[in-house]
C-alpha cells in the first residue's frame, strides 16, 4: 500500500507556531514519526508540504498519477476555505482522511467549516501528531476491507 501525507499552510512551522496549540515538536519530527509508523505497518509513505493552495491541488492530482492507495491530508487554514482542494479529492477518488492537530470543533467559529470533510472518509482532530498515525491505521483497515 502506498500513501501520501499532505500538509498545507504553516505546518512547516510546527514547533515554532503557537506551541500551546500545536505542541513543540517540529514538522521534521512529524515526518519521522509517520515514517517509523509506516515502516512498522509495512506501507510506503511520501510527504508533501506547501503553503500554496495550488500546490496542494497538484499533490492530490499527483497521488492519482502515482496510483496512491490513500491520502492523509491536513490542509491547514485551506481546510476552511478551499473548494479547489475539495474538488481535487473528489476528482481523484482516492480514500482520504482529514487530520487536524488541534481540536478545531472547540476553536473559533471560522474553523468549524471544513470543505474537505464532506469528501473525506473520516476526520480526525484534536489528537496531536498521533492523529496522522491513526489516519494511516484507519486507511489500512478500510483498504483491507475492500479487497
Ligand atoms: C489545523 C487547524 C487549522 O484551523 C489551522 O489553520 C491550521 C492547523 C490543525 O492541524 O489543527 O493551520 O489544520
Amino acid at each position: 500500500m502506498k500513501f501520501v501525507v499532505i500538509n498545507g499552510s504553516n505546518l512547516n512551522l510546527l514547533g515554532i507556531r503557537e506551541p500551546e496549540i500545536y505542541g513543540s515538536r517540529t514538522y521534521a519530527a512529524l515526518v519521522e514519526m509517520i515514517k517509523t509508523h509506516a515502516k512498522e505497518k509495512q506501507v510506503e509513505v511520501s510527504f508533501v508540504q506547501s503553503n500554496h493552495e495550488g500546490d496542494l491541488v497538484d499533490a492530490i492530482q499527483q497521488a492519482y498519477f502515482d496510483k496512491a492507495d490513500g491520502i492523509i491530508i491536513n490542509p491547514g487554514a485551506y481546510t476552511h476555505t478551499s473548494i479547489a482542494i475539495m474538488d481535487a479529492v473528489k476528482a481523484v477518488r482516492i480514500p482520504t482522511i482529514e487530520v487536524h492537530i488541534s481540536k478545531v470543533s472547540e476553536r473559533e467559529a471560522y474553523r468549524q467549516v471544513s470543505y474537505i470533510r464532506e469528501v473525506a472518509e473520516e476526520t480526525i482532530a484534536g489528537l496531536g501528531f498521533e492523529g496522522y498515525n491513526l489516519a494511516m491505521d484507519h486507511l489500512i483497515e478500510k483498504l483491507g476491507e475492500k479487497k
